[in-house]
């Protein structure tokens, strides 16, 4: 049974411009141990898909379908209480934006004593001065360099760069098998995005987490996990074991996006494929990538493709991938 199994997940945002059907049946799995990425140009839901499993969806969202297995057991049906549990014990999750993660009107160390307190639940040891040790450790861990300084801090003292070590110390102190790092590096100066990358290889490596990695840096992304997803508009369209997605990629979409991963480093992945992103208030019926494809057939348009496998493990959510099955 896979650790995390997100199966035909459909999420919808209201706005004042009607309802903006984002996820249209999201397909994802994570063995225990194992670490995915998930690739795929900005707006295709990647966020909102990791917001859902952390149950941290806006209050604007509305959950239309679909599961997320935890263990087997949907996270979507569990109790407040039963999920807490789960969220503050097992999963842990980086954000792009380390600022947000942290309030800035209390103090770094105050602030993560409290999280580890409600982590532990009524179990654990609360005692400030183990606590602060073990956080101070985890400082150590992730090489911020003064600690007992850090700790004393207010977030707006602290760098972009030792805020996001910050966060990554909290989610290894809190997380005991799944870690999601959605765009870690993203809002980080170029010099350190490497850094950042390597530290969080290194702490999963050590502590045997499965891994849900976003990122645009290809390379990084590369050398942290061994399968990739490639997301568009609201749903999984390909994976693959790493290596061979980059070698081969099969989908339309993922071969469009690959071809042009030199041009990644803006940030946008747009330039390399004609057209955009569709507009989820009115998204294309069917494949959802058909208006962009120079391989759409008359199907295309009508239904939306399931995953077909594709060869060594690969799946690929489109037609032509049909047709090598018959
Ligand atoms: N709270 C929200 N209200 C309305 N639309 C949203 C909200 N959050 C995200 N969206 C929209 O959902 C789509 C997917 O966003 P997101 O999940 O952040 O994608 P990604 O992380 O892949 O860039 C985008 O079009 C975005 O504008
Ligand atoms: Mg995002």
């Amino acid at each position: 049974m896979p650790l995390l199994e997100v199966r035909n997940l459909r999420v919808s945002y209201k706005t004042y411009r009607g309802v903006l059907k984002v996820l249209s049946g999201v397909n994802l799995e994570i063995e225990r141990g194992e670490r995915v990425g998930i690739i795929g140009e900005s707006g295709c839901g990647k966020t909102t898909t990791m917001r859902a499993i952390m149950r941290i969806l806006p209050s604007n969202a509305i959950i239309e379908g679909g599961e997320i297995l935890y263990d087997g057991k949907d996270i979507l049906k569990m109790s407040e209480n039963e999920f807490n549990s789960i969220r503050r014990r097992k999963f842990a999750m980086i954000f792009q934006d380390p600022t947000a993660a942290l309030n800035p009107v209390f103090k770094v160390g105050d602030q993560l004593i409290d999280v580890l307190r409600q982590s532990r639940g009524d179990s654990g040891k609360h005692d400030r001065d183990a606590l602060k040790d073990e956080i101070i450790a985890a400082f150590k861990e992730v090489m911020l360099p003064d600690p007992e300084r850090v700790f004393e801090s207010y977030p707006f003292q602290l760098s972009g760069g030792m805020r996001q070590r910050v966060c990554i110390a909290l989610a290894l102190l809190t997380a005991e098998e799944l870690l999601i790092a959605d765009e870690p590096t993203t809002n980080l100066d170029v010099t350190i995005q490497d850094q950042i990358l390597r530290l969080i290889k290194e702490l999963v490596d050590r502590r045997d987490l499965s891994v849900i990695l976003i990122s645009h840096a290809l390379g990084a992304v590369r050398g942290l996990v061994e399968r990739l997803y490639v997301m568009y508009a609201g749903t999984m369209v390909e994976t693959s074991e790493v290596n061979e997605l980059f070698r081969n990629p099969r989908h339309p979409y993922s071969r469009a996006l690959i071809a042009s991963a030199p041009r990644l480093t803006g940030g946008g992945v747009s330039q390399g494929i004609r057209g955009n992103v569709p507009d989820y208030l009115n998204p294309p019926k069917g494949c959802r990538f058909h208006p962009r494809c120079d391989f759409k057939t008359l199907v295309c348009e009508l239904d939306p493709p399931g995953f077909f496998p594709a060869g060594g493990g690969g799946k690929v959510a489109c037609y032509l991938y049909a047709e090598v099955v018959r």
